[in-house]
């Protein structure tokens, strides 16, 4: 039978309980939180789509995976497990675990950035991004013109500018840290990167002699687009395409909280011995011994089991397909979204919602809370909060877009769920005309959108 109907290819063995509430209890909730859905708690969520990260469904052989965790503190069984499957699937030799993404390029990014270097890439993630400022270093980004572009239809929007890339190396030669490729391009719209741009990269940076290291935290799901849209690859497997993207790289970072899916957990794999044992010095230093590296046994299980069951073709024809599902909807429902949908998410594009919000008043931020009060829904702005950036009379150079992220946890909310938010979204555009922007009243020096304050502008 050919069926219309996308069906969760799991069934359920666990349930969690959802907190429902009214919306005058979550109006008093956002004041409380200081409107920034970060500060709320997770009781008061009905749907969180703040974020896929560490919020997958375990399956039932993960969860037995936990009970054969061997929690030694060296050469534990369960890293012998991770080790093995890591290195299949990157190809590389020397693999670092760390107990997620940041803490891994807090040590590669630290060991190769300083004052004077420069890191480039199609779009560095936010922690990337700190990370390597955080060194003194600086990060530039070079997305293709078409991923600026939110409504314009390319297959690959997460493509690093090759030419852009060319130019760049050879002005800042002698002081280039690392070329960063990341798949999906979660800040640039969760959108994918095509083996042909990787291939560009990689013989870009052999050229000039620069190390090319994939940020691949979602490159199951990149694989989904190469085989479904890159011309020659309908041929190959999922987790094939994905070794082909791994052997053009000199390493990985790993946030294995997205498609190794886990709760936790993240790793370094690099081809290297010498950087590798610069790295394993600074791991132990601060994650733990290299056979655990700041993860329990169990966690380790894990990320070995979840790296393989996201390759299955079913359950990634299901997620792709899913995220696609909801983003259509909106967009029918008259959303303007980032186009077409990327893997993990659906983007909105609150500039357009929200035209009479300027971007020094954060439209984004106006959008999470609406939905956040009208529908109990948790997303995340991806705009001028995330990256805007002051300059010395105090004004601020509002981010190249306003976007609203709605990401989808794996295999954790069914399509009822989705279609709540959908009902929700209706509500949001009947109401636009009301909504106002905000100010910040309290923000940190470094990630302000985790902990800043806002105030509504009345
Ligand atoms: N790189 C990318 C592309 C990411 O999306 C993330 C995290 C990281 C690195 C850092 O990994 O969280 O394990 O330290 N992204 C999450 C998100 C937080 O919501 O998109 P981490």
């Amino acid at each position: 039978m050919k069926h219309r109907t996308i069906i969760e290819p799991f069934r359920i063995k666990s349930v969690e309980p959802i907190g429902l509430s009214t919306e005058e209890e979550r109006a008093e909730h956002l004041i409380n939180a200081h409107y920034n859905p970060f500060l709320l708690h997770s009781r008061d969520v009905i749907i969180d789509l703040m974020t896929d990260s560490g919020t997958s469904a375990m399956s039932a052989h993960q969860w037995a995976g936990m009970m054969e965790g061997d929690e030694a503190y060296a050469g534990s069984r369960s890293w012998e497990r991770m080790e093995q499957e890591v290195r299949d699937l990157t190809g590389m030799p020397h693999i670092l675990p760390a107990h997620q993404g940041r803490a891994a390029e807090r040590i590669i990014y630290g060991h190769l950035g300083r004052p004077g270097k420069v890191f480039i890439s199609n779009t560095h993630f936010d922690t990337t991004r700190a990370n390597i400022e955080f060194s003194g270093a600086m990060a530039i980004d070079i997305p293709i013109a078409e991923g600026k572009d939110t409504a314009l239809q390319h297959p690959f929007k997460g493509n690093m500018d090759v030419a852009a890339l060319d130019q760049l190396l050879k002005e800042h030669k002698g002081h280039v840290g690392a070329v960063i490729l990341t798949v999906t391009n979660n800040s640039g719209g969760g959108q994918p990167v095509s083996l042909a741009n990787a291939e560009g990269v990689a013989s870009i940076c052999r050229k000039h002699d620069v190390l090319f290291l994939l940020d691949c935290c979602r490159i199951a799901e990149n694989s989904w687009f190469v085989k479904h849209r890159e011309p020659g690859m309908e041929g190959s497997t999922y987790r094939q395409i994905a070794q082909r993207m791994f052997a053009l790289a000199d390493g990985a970072v790993m946030s294995a909280k997205k498609d190794a899916l886990v709760n936790m957990g993240g790793f370094l794999a690099l081809r290297d011995e010498v950087l590798a044992d610069a790295c394993t010095n600074l791991l132990i230093i601060t994650e733990g011994f290299t056979t655990y590296g700041g993860l329990s046994g169990r966690d380790m299980e894990a990320i070995a089991i979840g790296l393989r069951e996201v390759f299955d073709p079913h359950y990634l024809d299901y997620r792709i397909k899913s995220t696609t599902y909801l983003g259509r909807k909106l967009h029918e429902l008259g959303v303007p979204l980032m186009r077409p949908i990327g893997g993990h998410a659906v983007y909105i594009d609150a500039k357009k919602l929200y035209a009479h919000i300027p971007p020094h008043q954060y439209p984004g931020q106006a959008l999470v809370c609406e939905l956040y009060r009208l529908g109990g829904i948790r997303s995340v702005e991806i705009g001028s909060v995330m990256f805007g950036k002051y300059v010395a009379d105090g004004s601020l150079i509002p981010s190249a877009m306003e976007l609203v992220r709605l990401a989808i946890p794996r295999r954790v909310y069914t399509q009822s769920h989705i279609e709540y938010v959908a009902e929700a979204f209706e509500e949001v555009l009947r109401q636009r005309d009301r909504v106002r922007g905000y100010r910040i009243v309290k923000e940190p020096k470094f990630l302000r959108h985790f902990t800043a304050h806002f105030e509504p502008i009345v």
